[in-house]
């Protein structure tokens, strides 16, 4: 894992994303690495997890040095957008229809899938540029959402395309009816966008600067869930390079109700150790409280 800067941990609803991806930052922290844990679940985590009340933008955390939590909210992301590309955006369509800024607003905000998330991580792709931390840990939203950020460039790319076209098909209309300078084309921003897209995604494409982690837990539906989500990722470029199952009951246990649990989960874990025989895989055992605060995730972070 040398060398990586952004590690990602997906995986279906109420896993242990939170949980591992905190864990594992910690572990960044306690090595002496300055570590960004940043989440894009819309139901933001990492506060609850490490018991603590977390401020707007980036917050430290006092007991552990190195340590920094970033809950990235879908309104501010949107703002920057709203700053770099709504203008001129809105300016275009504004003079090629007759549609008023309420129309614009509504139509911009809709029509672009997983912008929301695509801004979040431009603000990380910006940290990294400005070499701002050594690591990058992601606490991903559910399957769902992720896949859609994941799988974002191609809808995006459409969108793209077919805005960047209409520009130029009423660009001579537009400039013959506006006074003249009023339209600046300036640097134009459909390439703009396009170069972040590409930027984000070659970055998340490339095994040498970032690391996914599947997080699952030994029971039917999160496994086929995990597996589709694998393949899904594969076919849009990303591998997975480590999986970790969470939640192994003990089994030195003698009640009947435990035993059958742990048949149960023996036979999955057998399961997921075939399926993705050659990655790393960790196994993280149930712990007996609910694993919240700094001093419970450090049982965790004994796994990475
Ligand atoms: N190994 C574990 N043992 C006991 N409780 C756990 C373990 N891993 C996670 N939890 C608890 O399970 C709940 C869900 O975990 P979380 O990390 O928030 O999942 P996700 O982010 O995937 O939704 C939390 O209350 C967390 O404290
Ligand atoms: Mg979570």
């Amino acid at each position: 894992m040398e060398g990586i800067k952004f590690f990602l941990f997906g995986g279906k609803g109420g896993v242990g994303k939170t949980t591992c991806a905190a864990a594992q930052a910690i572990k960044f922290a306690q090595n002496g690495k300055k570590s960004l844990l940043f989440s894009t679940d819309p139901a933001h985590s990492l506060a609850d997890s490490f018991g603590i009340r977390l401020s707007q933008g980036i917050n430290s955390l006092g007991q552990i040095p190195n340590l920094f939590l970033y809950e990235i909210k879908a309104e501010d992301v949107y703002d920057i957008f709203r700053e770099e590309y709504f203008a001129e955006i809105k300016k275009l369509l504004a003079t090629c229809s007759y549609l008023d800024e309420e129309d614009l607003d509504d139509l911009l905000s809709l029509s672009i899938p997983g912008l929301d998330e695509l801004m979040g991580l431009k603000t990380i792709m910006d940290f990294i540029e400005s070499h701002e931390f050594d690591v990058y840990i992601w606490d991903t939203a559910p399957t769902g959402h992720t896949l859609r950020l994941l799988t974002l460039p191609e809808i995006l790319d459409e969108w793209v395309i077919a805005a960047a076209r209409m520009k130029w098909k009423y660009y001579d209309v537009i400039r013959g009816l506006l006074p003249q300078d009023s339209f600046e084309p300036g640097e134009d921003i459909f390439f703009k966008m396009k170069k972040l897209i590409k930027n984000v995604y070659s970055f998340l494409k490339n095994p040498g600067s970032s690391h996914f982690t599947l997080v699952m837990i030994p029971a039917a539906m999160a496994i086929e869930e995990s597996k589709r989500m694998g393949k899904q990722l594969s076919s849009n470029g990303i591998s997975v390079q480590r999986i970790i199952i969470n939640n192994m009951n003990p089994n030195n246990v003698d009640c009947p109700f435990c035993k059958e649990k742990n048949e149960a989960q023996s036979q999955y874990l057998k399961e997921i150790t075939d399926y993705y025989r050659g990655k790393e895989i960790i196994v993280i055992s149930a712990q007996p409280q609910e694993v919240k605060g700094p001093g419970m995730l450090s049982c965790i972070t004994e796994y990475f």
